[in-house]
Order: C-alpha cells, then structure tokens, then sequence
C-alpha cells in the first residue's frame, strides 16, 4: 500500500567561532581559494578545500571558459585534482565557499553535478565526508555526510556489474 516515507538529514547551523580547529583551517581554505578563481564569464568566485589525512589541505577553485559548458566548479576541480594527483589520500573534511568578483562571501550550495561527482569520492573511500557550506547571515551549515547531499542518488551499488 503507498505510503510516505520521510527522510532526514541532520544539518547542525553554526557560526564560525564554534568550528574545530581543523574546520576552520578547511573553511579559511575554502575563503582564501576564491582568490584563484577563474570566473572571468560569472563573475563568481567559487572555492573548495579538502582536508586529507596526512593533514594537508588540497584547494579548488571554478575554471570557466568561454565555451561556457567546458568550464568546471570549485568542488570537481577539487575532487579530480586531489584524485588525479593523490589518489591514496583519505578526504577527511570538506568546505566551499563564493563570493562575486569584488564583494563579500555569500552563501552557495553545490550544484546537481557536483554533488554526484562528490557523492562518488565518499562512496570511493567508503568512509563519510563532512562537508561545510555558507549558509545564510553568516551561518555554517554542517553536513554529516557529502552523499547527505543526494538522497536517492545513484552509485557503483546501481550498476549491474561492479566488476
Ligand atoms: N560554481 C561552482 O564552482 N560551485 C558551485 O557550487 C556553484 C557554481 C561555479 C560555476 C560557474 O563557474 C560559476 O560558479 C557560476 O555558476
């Protein structure tokens, strides 16, 4: 018989004084990374940082391109750059941050590609992602988990092979 099924996600809001110390490294990571933005086209700068488990921090930045469907976000650049670079690296923490061009840091949230391609590297990894996002007036929003992103998504587990 139908019947509703109800999802939760739990979302903590917070301000930036209550973040770890490793979250604020990942969240600074994140607001400094807007700097090496290429958004000539938008005019939207876009970080994202990954906090790996030897400690170090590994940045993205969107790269856009005048054939506009080229370009990629911050949060893929990220991804595919630490994988093509440090595939045996675990991600321990994740942050994105925007602002425009010439302005303050405004709240964004990762689009529908992204979260499937970040999805991915949690389901990759086999061990849950938090991820830190700019909420708004300031506020932080804490996921748990980055395919917290994606309810319903598909995976490996989907495909009828998985080799
Ligand atoms: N963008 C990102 O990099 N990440 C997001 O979460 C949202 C959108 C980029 C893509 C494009 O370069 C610009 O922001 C405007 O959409």
């Amino acid at each position: 018989m139908a019947h509703p099924l109800h999802l939760t996600i739990h979302v903590e809001v917070l301000t930036e004084a209550e973040l770890t110390p490793a979250e604020a490294l990942t969240w600074q990571a994140a607001r400094t990374a807007t700097d090496q933005a290429y958004a000539p086209y938008s005019h939207f700068h876009v970080g994202a940082s990954l906090l790996l488990d030897d400690g170090t921090i590994f940045r993205g930045t969107n790269q856009e391109n005048a054939a506009f469907p080229s370009g990629l976000c911050a949060e893929r650049t990220a991804l595919f750059g630490l994988a093509a670079s440090q595939p045996e690296r675990r991600i321990l923490g994740m942050a994105v941050a925007a602002r425009p061009a010439a302005g303050d840091f405004v709240p964004v949230s990762s689009c529908g590609a992204c979260r499937q391609v970040m999805a991915e590297y949690e389901h990759r990894q086999k061990q849950a992602i938090p991820l830190l996002m700019p909420g708004p007036d300031g506020s932080i929003y804490r996921f748990r988990s980055l395919s917290d992103l994606l309810p319903f998504g598909f995976s490996a587990d989907d495909l009828p092979s998985k080799g």
